[in-house]
């Protein structure tokens, strides 16, 4: 697997290279040794929420212990694996989530997210590997601490919406916080709020059944965030809507996260989506993790030939930003100023009157016309980007 650029995981290197490969193996009672990843920091000092370490799930083992040897996850190895009847669903999965980022899992149907994400919350049993949740060890938690942990830290929106048919928009947001013993005027009152974040104020009383499938998710999306979790997992949540609605959704998703600051594990098989939410994306082939890195690094320099590919269909105009190919100035920086942040689709017009290059606004870099050409160019997306310009 291949992290791109400098915001790889940050972990030490002994623990990259050789694994403690005895975590939540069925077959063995050795615990772990606690790995120090509470104090691994991002590389803009955000520390890592979660860490996933070396983690596999092989799917009909039975009493078997599989993965054989977790140390080996070679082609060889996996294949041998299949041949001989068990599901590889996900093969040595590593990488940190930051506090307060969206780190999107991508992949193909069957690549492995959902049995991913159900692993990093333990809702599925990991064959071997480590999670370290706040540097805690998710596997030495009891069963009861785990229910707890996952109902105090943790909300989860699933793509199947979910909703109980015979309870209102109201109950159903407020049944995790009934479920916890509130009373009721305490978790009305919650409901009422996070109903009103969602835009959905005027149909607390509604059935899921009288709501479109936009307003179902929202009620989800609502319900999950009732008892203000720390992490929030979300699988495909909007797959199962139009392509309009799930723009909204989309929208009004980074609205909330922006009043929010939640730590995200968002999984999509669209790459688009991905790279529409996405602070890093980990992009997941076959049950393995193939690149993780920053959209833009992810465009710019995919790991191999089955990313390309999915680069290829990326209106890139609309995810590589100013900031991402700019140089340090070699000479008098120019006046004309662009915002780090804005995406060559809003700055190729200002270099249709013959601009040479921008310097970044409040950074002694800039950047070059000729460069963002050059970008153009070479991209065999950009024609039907440039087109709908
Ligand atoms: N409970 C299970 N028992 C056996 N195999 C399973 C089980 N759950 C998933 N699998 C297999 O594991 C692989 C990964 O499945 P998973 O559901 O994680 O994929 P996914 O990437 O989420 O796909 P999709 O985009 O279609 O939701 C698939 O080959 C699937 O058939
Ligand atoms: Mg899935």
């Amino acid at each position: 697997m291949r992290e791109s650029g400098n915001l790889g995981s940050k972990q030490p290197e002994n623990s990259r290279r050789h694994p403690t490969h005895t975590g939540w193996r069925h077959t063995t009672n050795i615990r772990p040794r606690a790995m120090r990843v509470a104090d691994a920091k991002a590389p803009d000092g955000r520390a890592v929420k979660l860490s996933c370490r070396h983690v596999w799930k092989v799917f009909g083992a039975g009493g078997r212990a599989y993965p054989p040897d977790p140390g080996d996850s070679s082609a060889a190895s996996v294949d041998a694996m299949r041949q001989s009847g068990v599901i590889p669903a996900v093969v040595d999965a590593s990488f940190d989530v930051h506090a307060g980022e969206i780190f999107v899992i991508m992949g193909l149907s069957g690549s492995g997210k959902s049995t991913l994400i159900r692993c990093l919350s333990r809702l599925i049993e990991p064959s071997a590997g480590q999670v370290m949740l706040d540097g805690q060890d998710l596997l030495a938690a009891s069963r009861s601490d785990l229910v707890a942990l996952r109902r105090r830290t943790m909300g989860m929106v699933f793509q199947s919406f979910g909703l109980l048919p015979h309870l209102t928009v109201l109950e159903n947001v407020g049944f995790p916080l009934r479920m916890h013993g509130n009373a009721r005027a305490k978790w009305e009152a919650r409901a009422r709020e996070m109903i009103a974040q969602v835009g959905l104020e005027g149909r607390e009383f509604a059935y899921p059944s009288q709501l479109s499938g936009g307003q179902q998710q929202r009620v989800g999306i609502a319900r999950s965030l009732a008892a203000d979790p720390e992490l929030w997992f979300l699988d495909e949540p909007f797959s199962a809507l139009d392509p309009l609605i799930r723009r909204q959704m989309q929208d009004e998703f980074l609205r909330l996260q922006k009043m929010l600051h939640k730590t995200i594990v968002f999984i999509t098989h669209d790459i688009a989506e991905a790279f529409r939410l996405a602070d890093r994306v980990a992009i997941m082939r076959a049950g393995r993790i193939v690149q993780i890195g920053r959209p833009a690094e992810i465009v710019l320099t995919p790991a191999d030939d089955y990313v390309a590919r999915f680069v290829e269909d990326t209106p890139v105009l609309r995810v590589i930003r100013a900031a991402d190919l700019a140089e340090p100035a070699s000479g008098p920086l120019p006046d004309a100023e662009v915002e780090a942040d804005a995406v060559l689709e809003q700055v190729l017009p200002r270099f249709f009157d013959g601009t040479a290059a921008l310097r970044i606004r409040g950074e002694a870099r800039t950047l070059r016309a000729s460069r963002v050409f050059d970008l153009i160019r070479r991209m065999p997306s950009a024609d039907a980007a440039m087109a709908a310009l």
